[in-house]
């Protein structure tokens, strides 16, 4: 059954929300800090090895209420059954949304179109399991006879940033071979990977769901070429794999049947690092590691789906992202890992959330009047606070955002640690109580200077601190920010698994491409031809 649609706005609960916006919106925090000694506990959610504090938000307990009202009259409650159920959410493409199912125990039953599709989802985990053991132990070697060395995955979008993020994020965890990410079009990008590589001992993975996408066919065909002036075209078996839905154009490429690992149409590109698309990250890490990222968000998934609202951490957190996105009007929201191994972390929230909601067609086909979707950036601190916090702290833009922190380091060096973990509480701790006038003074500054020196404070942040990074906590981690993701787009009425919006661009870049090499010209605008001719007469 398809999800309902309503439009935020015209709900009770929405004009209720208004009117309390209109009430709290000059309040301060600290304020409320001092009134209230309970506060930060009431506003905090343990959970496993997750201490998510999310007191330091422009909130009272009424705020919290009116959400759970707007969400009831949304009939969120109806929706995440839905979707964990595998009804056609995605109704713009009549898919299903079942990245869940993925990392649900082989004893789950999960049906979609009447059958369960546990025992094929466990069928496939085995053939990763297998596979990647043989190619880490080195029982599986290159035409040569030698172990892989290398492991190349080729392919944009969610069939690269989910899986490279998560291989970086555990590289602590990681194995004697060396990951590789081929993704751009631009083939410097692969070139440059090529340069370090040896053809006798590199795996190349090749992942694309629809195996129609040019950057990966582009790359993928680069590197066979590449392979076949070392190797025949027998050794191809040894080196390259596949990762997709579209069997026949797999097999097309040249790639065995044997060779090739399936998913299916109802996992989205963004949403299928679970599934077969995440092999290299079995690869890189081990099967087991693997397997308990999968863990960790199936353990977020009960707790999402299970979990009361007031103490539902993805709900909390879309709730949240609504207020300041459509109340305070905030334009963006900052994701601020510290860890250097999140490193690429808010990269791939990028697609994740941006291609999720970044829509503006209500779910009954008319233009929304509100806003939708959510501007994600971010860095990891401590190196960020030294590039733009200074417009997080003094700046004219409110941007929300996200602390992530460690509780214990991978490497144990606990002096480093304790200067990290410093800074990440400092700084919620800056943004929320800021630096007054009189305090300033109080330091000697010279009074000119001191309009300069005030922090205004007042700045919302959510602490998301977690006992450690682990394959399971980087699962749960990921999962998280997926319901999140759901929860924004059922609330703002918008059909979050579709994204049409990268289909204009690509049609016209095939266009272009065709005109590079030809004399007559399609009709264009001024500019557009202008620059057409410009590269044109430009290449050598
Ligand atoms: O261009 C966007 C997109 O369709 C993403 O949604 C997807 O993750 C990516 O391209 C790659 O697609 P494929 O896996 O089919 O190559």
């Amino acid at each position: 059954m398809a999800l309902n649609s309503i439009n935020p706005t015209q709900t009770k609960a929405w004009s209720k929300l208004s009117a309390h916006y209109e009430a709290i919106k000059e309040s301060q925090m600290k304020t409320w800090f001092k009134e209230n000694p309970n506060r930060a506990d009431e506003f905090t959610i343990e959970w496993e090895d997750f201490y998510v504090d999310f007191s330091k938000n422009r909130i009272t307990s009424k705020t919290l209420m009116l959400f759970k009202e707007l969400a009831k009259e949304l009939k969120l409650e109806d929706a995440i059954s839905k979707y964990f159920d595998g009804d056609i959410i995605n109704q713009t493409e009549g898919r299903a949304v079942l990245h869940t199912a993925l990392r649900a125990p082989s004893q789950a039953e999960v049906f979609f179109e009447g059958k369960n599709v546990i025992p094929e989802i466990q069928k496939v985990k085995l053939n990763i399991k297998t596979f990647s053991k043989a190619i880490i132990d080195g029982t599986k070697k290159g035409y040569t006879d030698k172990p892989f060395t290398d492991i190349v995955n080729i392919g944009i979008g969610g069939s690269d940033l989910g899986p490279a993020m998560v291989v970086d994020s555990l590289s602590f965890y990681g194995n004697h071979l060396k990951p590789h990410y081929v993704s751009n079009v631009d083939g410097d990008h692969v070139n440059e990977v090529l340069k370090s590589l040896d053809p006798e001992t590199t795996l190349f993975v090749i992942v694309s769901k629809t195996f129609t996408t040019q950057e990966t066919l582009s790359n993928a065909t680069t590197i066979k070429k590449w392979f076949l002036k070392h190797g025949t075209q027998t050794d191809i078996a040894k080196h390259f794999v596949a990762v997709s839905t579209n069997i026949s154009k797999v097999k097309a490429f040249g790639i065995e049947t044997s060779n090739i690992f399936p998913m299916w149409d109802w996992v989205g590109g963004r949403f299928s690092l679970w599934s077969s698309v995440g092999l290299s990250i079995s690869l890189a890490v081990g099967y087991d590691h693997f397997d308990s990222l999968l863990n960790g968000a199936h353990k977020m998934d009960l707790h999402f789906k299970q979990e009361k609202f007031e103490t539902n951490i993805p709900v909390i957190l879309a709730f949240l992202s609504i207020w300041y996105n459509n109340f305070f009007n905030a334009e963006s929201e900052a994701v601020i890992p510290y860890t250097q191994y999140l490193n690429q972390f808010a990269t791939y929230l990028q697609q994740a959330i941006m291609e999720s909601n970044g829509k503006s067609i209500d779910r009954s086909g008319n233009k929304v009047n509100y806003q939708t979707g959510n501007l994600i950036w971010g860095e990891p601190g401590t190196n960020s606070q030294h590039a733009f916090f200074q417009l997080i702290h003094q700046g004219s833009k409110l941007i929300p955002a996200d602390f992530i922190g460690f509780a214990n380091s991978l490497h144990g060096n606990s002096d480093h640690h304790d200067k990290l973990i410093s800074n990440f509480i400092a700084q919620t701790e800056a943004l929320l109580n800021g630096k007054s006038k009189a305090e300033v003074l109080l330091e000697g500054t010279e009074v000119a200077i001191v309009p300069f020196k005030v922090f205004e404070g007042n700045k919302p942040t959510n602490t998301i601190f977690i006992k450690q990074l682990t394959p399971e906590s980087l699962g749960k981690l990921i999962a998280m920010y997926e319901h999140k993701i759901f929860v924004q787009g059922v609330l703002w009425n918008v059909f979050s698994y579709d994204q049409f919006g990268v289909e204009l661009g690509k049609q016209l870049a095939n266009k272009i491409l065709n005109e590079f090499d030809s004399d007559s010209s399609l009709s264009h605008d001024a500019s557009t031809s202008n620059l057409l001719n410009y590269y044109k007469n430009s290449r050598l």
